[in-house]
């Protein structure tokens, strides 16, 4: 099996957190061998951190990207800057991984789309929760409860003021629509909608409950789904004290699917199975074992398949498939805009 060697594009929190553990867990498959950032210090010291020699450390990502040592791009840069980093990319012809929401805007993640349409080198988007073990089990445990007729959806917790992401001064000044709407948002529409399809309106209230969000940091929404299944989707953590929540029920013509996947180690899939209050077939708890990296592993093995094969088909996180998410993000935007209005999701 071939090792590929990637060069790192943004070397702040999540790269030195996450990305670069994965790729230690993962050695078989990738050598972490260059980087660049926009301070070279940063650069500098997590070039320490991964062994990366300091003629590897690049001043532009178009040296980096040049490199001919260099197979694979990973981008963790603030998201207005995802559509650049790919016309570098897909000009030299490397594969990358963009992290998520796919864009900062509808118009970038249109023109994103677009131009990884019309090319063969393969694309990923970061949207490590769309590789979940939760997601496998909830589409197995939703075959026993008939067909769907609804669902609700809620992620909320307290405002963490400690929050290491939240001392970014991209998230503070947020140019990406809905701030943390969109960059918590999208994973957990991604969640929702590999599970039951794909949106098609929607109904929303959002507000903006902390100044340090530096948006609007909670939406309460009922939504329609494509398959005609309604529900309702609330998420934020803008709240004072409460239990960190996220929660996805299911309901069927012949049962229930309750996910509680408020421990992330350990979530919970609960199974009652009859057509009526008198018919008790099953009630059945599962727990599900989701990894550290909680997905992100999953994902680069996903990428690296795609990228070994050559074949950008075998990506999960598509840009189609993350335009979706933050299409719906800018449909709750848009409606509550409106007071309330039922808006259609976009398609690109
Ligand atoms: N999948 C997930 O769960 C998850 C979790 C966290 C973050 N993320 C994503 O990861 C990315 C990075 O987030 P983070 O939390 O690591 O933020 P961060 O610590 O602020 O890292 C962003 C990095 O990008 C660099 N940068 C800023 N502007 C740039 C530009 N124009 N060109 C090149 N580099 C530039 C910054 O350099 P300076 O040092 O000069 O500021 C910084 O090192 C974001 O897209 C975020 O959405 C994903």
């Amino acid at each position: 099996m071939s090792v590929i060697n990637v060069g790192i594009v943004g070397t702040g929190i999540f790269a030195r957190d996450r990305h670069l553990p994965s790729y230690k867990e993962l050695s078989d498959k990738f050598k972490v061998v260059s980087c660049y950032n926009r301070t070279r210090s940063k650069a500098e010291e997590f070039a320490k951190l991964a062994d990366i020699p300091k003629n590897k450390v690049f001043n532009s990502i178009e040296e980096i990207v040049a490199d001919p040592e260099v197979e694979l791009i990973d981008a963790l840069v603030p998201v207005q800057f995802n559509l650049d980093v790919v016309k570098t990319c897909l000009k030299a012809g490397k594969p990358v991984s963009l992290e998520k929401p796919i864009a900062a805007t509808m118009q970038q993640a249109r023109a994103l789309v677009k131009l990884t349409d019309d090319s063969d080198v393969p694309v990923s988007i970061g949207e490590n929760w769309l590789h979940l073990e939760s997601i496998a089990a909830l589409k197995k445990a939703v075959k026993e409860i008939g067909p769907i007729v609804s669902f609700t959806y809620n992620s909320t917790g307290a405002f963490v003021t400690k929050n290491k992401y939240l001392s970014t001064s991209w998230r503070q000044h947020p140019e990406h629509i809905g701030g943390f709407l969109s960059d918590g948002g999208v994973h957990q529409l991604a969640l929702l909608t590999s599970v039951l399809g794909e949106i098609k309106s929607v109904s929303a209230l959002t507000k903006q409950v902390r100044k340090e969000s530096g948006a609007d940091d909670i939406v309460f929404s009922t939504v329609k789904l494509k398959s005609d299944v309604i529900g309702t989707f609330t998420y934020g953590s803008a709240f004072g004290q409460t239990n960190k929540w996220t929660v996805f029920k299911i309901y069927g013509l012949n049962g229930s699917v309750f996910l509680d996947i408020s421990d992330k180690k350990e979530p919970k899939i609960t199974v009652f199975v009859g057509g009526c209050a008198e018919e008790n077939l099953k009630n059945e708890t599962i727990t599900v074992k989701e990894d550290e990296s909680f997905g992100v592993n999953a994902e680069f093995v996903n990428f690296y398949q795609a990228v070994v094969a050559k074949d950008k088909n075998l990506i999960l996180g598509t840009p189609r498939t993350c335009f979706h998410h933050l299409a719906c993000v800018a449909a709750f935007l848009e409606s509550s805009s409106k007071n309330g209005d039922h808006v259609d999701v976009e398609t690109v």
